[in-house]
C-alpha cells in the first residue's frame, strides 16, 4: 500500500462536527485514547447530549455551534487548526424526516457545505464525510451494495446524505479537496439515542412495555458495532485516499424482527412484549454492504461478533438508566407519540 496520501500526524488534530452524538462521541473516546487532539463541534441538538463526552471534560475542547453557521464554524476551525475534520454531524434519523424534512435538507446538505467550503479555505489535509449505506436505496433478496452501485435514496433523509455526497465529491474533483466518504452500514453500541431500533427495543424490553416492531418485522439491516466503525474510520483518517468513497459493513444481515426476539432472549423477556405497527413509508426492505474495498486497500476489518456487541450493549443500557431518562422526556415523547401512536 502506498503512503503517498498519509497525512503528517506529529501533532494529530481533529475536529470533529457531531462529536456528541452516538457515533461521534464513540469515535471521539477512541481518538483521545489514541493521542489525537480533539476539538469537537456540536450544536446540541436533541440528539446531541454532553454526558456523551462525559469524563473527557479536560482532554477535550468543545464548542458549541451549528455546522450551517459560516462564522462559528471559520472561527473555531481556526482555533483548533486539525489536521483532519471528520464530519458526523447530520439529521440522522429517517422517522424524523419523514415527519419533518427540512431541516435534514438544511443540516445534512447545506450544512455539509458550508462547512466543507471553510474547511476548504482553512487548507484542511483530510476531510472524511461520514455518509450511510442509506444512499444506494433498498436491495432485493439478494446482492451487496458497492462503492459503484447507483445513488437511489428513497426517504428525505437519505435524500439529504446523497445530496451532501455529491457536494462531497464535487469539492474533491473540481478543488483536489482531500475529502474520502465512508458509507456505513447501521451502527449499534453504547450512546445510541432511544429513537433508534435496538436501544428503544433494550428499554422497552427492560420496562416490560410494548416493542412496536413496523411492518412485518422482516425488514434487513446490516449491523455493525459502533467501535468497529470507528478503527474504521481511523484508518481513513490515516490511509486513505483523497476522493475515494469506502463501504463500511461487517457481513451481518439481521431481520429487525430477529434482532428484536434476540434481545427479548437476551433479556429473559416474553415475545408477547412484540407488537407490529403500521410500516413507515417508503420502508427499504434489505441493505447489505460489500466491505471488500477497505479490507483490501486499507487493511480494516470489524473485530466484534454481534453475539458479544449486542450483550454488551444490553448490558451499558442496563447500567446506564439514568442516561437514557434523562433523554426521554418532553421533545421524546412527543415525537414518540406522534411516530407511533396514531398508526394502531
Ligand atoms: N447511526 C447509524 O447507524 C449511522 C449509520 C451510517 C451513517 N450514519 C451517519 O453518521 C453520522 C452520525 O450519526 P449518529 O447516529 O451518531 O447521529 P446522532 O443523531 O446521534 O448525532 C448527530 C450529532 O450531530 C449534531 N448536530 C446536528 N445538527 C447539527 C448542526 N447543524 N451543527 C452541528 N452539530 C449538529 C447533534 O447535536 C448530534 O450531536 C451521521 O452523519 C449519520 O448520517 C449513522
Amino acid at each position: 500500500m502506498s503512503t503517498d496520501h498519509r497525512i503528517a500526524m506529529e501533532q494529530p488534530g481533529l475536529f470533529v462536527t457531531g462529536g456528541a452524538g452516538f457515533i461521534g462521541s464513540n469515535f471521539v473516546r477512541m481518538a483521545v485514547e489514541r493521542g489525537y487532539n480533539v476539538m469537537v463541534f456540536d450544536a446540541l441538538t436533541y440528539a446531541g447530549n454532553m454526558e456523551n463526552l462525559a469524563g473527557l471534560e479536560e482532554r477535550i475542547r468543545f464548542i458549541r455551534g451549528d455546522i450551517c453557521d459560516a462564522a462559528s464554524v471559520r472561527n473555531a476551525l481556526r482555533e483548533a487548526e486539525p489536521h483532519a475534520v471528520v464530519h458526523f454531524a447530520a439529521e440522522s434519523h429517517v422517522d424524523r424526516s419523514i415527519l419533518g424534512p427540512k431541516i435534514f435538507t438544511e443540516t445534512n446538505v447545506l450544512g455539509t457545505h458550508v462547512l466543507l467550503e471553510e474547511c476548504r479555505q482553512a487548507g484542511i489535509e483530510r476531510f472524511i464525510h461520514i455518509s450511510t449505506d442509506e444512499v444506494y436505496g433498498s436491495l432485493g433478496n439478494t446482492g451487496l451494495f458497492t462503492e459503484e452501485s447507483p445513488l437511489n435514496p428513497t426517504s428525505p433523509y437519505a435524500a439529504s446524505k446523497a445530496a451532501s455526497d455529491l457536494v462531497v465529491q464535487s469539492y474533491a474533483k473540481t478543488y483536489d479537496f482531500p475529502a474520502i466518504i465512508l458509507r456505513c452500514s447501521n451502527n449499534y453500541g453504547p450512546f445510541q439515542f432511544p429513537e433508534k431500533l435496538i436501544p428503544l427495543m433494550i428499554i422497552k424490553a427492560s420496562n416490560d412495555e410494548e416493542l412496536p416492531v413496523y411492518g412485518d418485522g422482516q425488514n434487513v439491516r446490516d449491523w455493525i458495532f459502533v467501535g468497529d466503525y470507528g478503527s474504521a474510520i481511523f484508518q481513513a483518517i490515516e490511509h486513505g485516499i483523497p476522493g475515494e468513497v469506502y463501504n463500511v459493513g461487517s457481513n451481518n444481515e439481521w431481520k429487525n424482527i430477529d434482532i428484536v426476539r434476540l434481545i427479548l432472549e437476551e433479556m429473559h423477556k416474553p415475545f408477547s412484549l412484540v407488537t407490529f405497527v403500521k410500516d413507515r413509508p417508503a420502508h427499504d426492505r434489505r441493505y447489505a454492504i460489500d466491505s471488500s474495498k477497505i479490507q483490501r486497500d486499507l487493511g480494516w476489518r470489524a473485530e466484534t461478533s454481534f453475539e458479544k456487541g449486542i450483550r454488551q450493549t444490553i448490558e451499558w443500557y442496563m447500567t446506564h438508566r439514568q442516561w437514557w431518562k434523562n433523554i426521554m422526556t418532553g421533545e421524546y415523547l412527543e415525537y414518540y407519540q406522534k411516530n407511533y401512536e396514531p398508526k394502531r
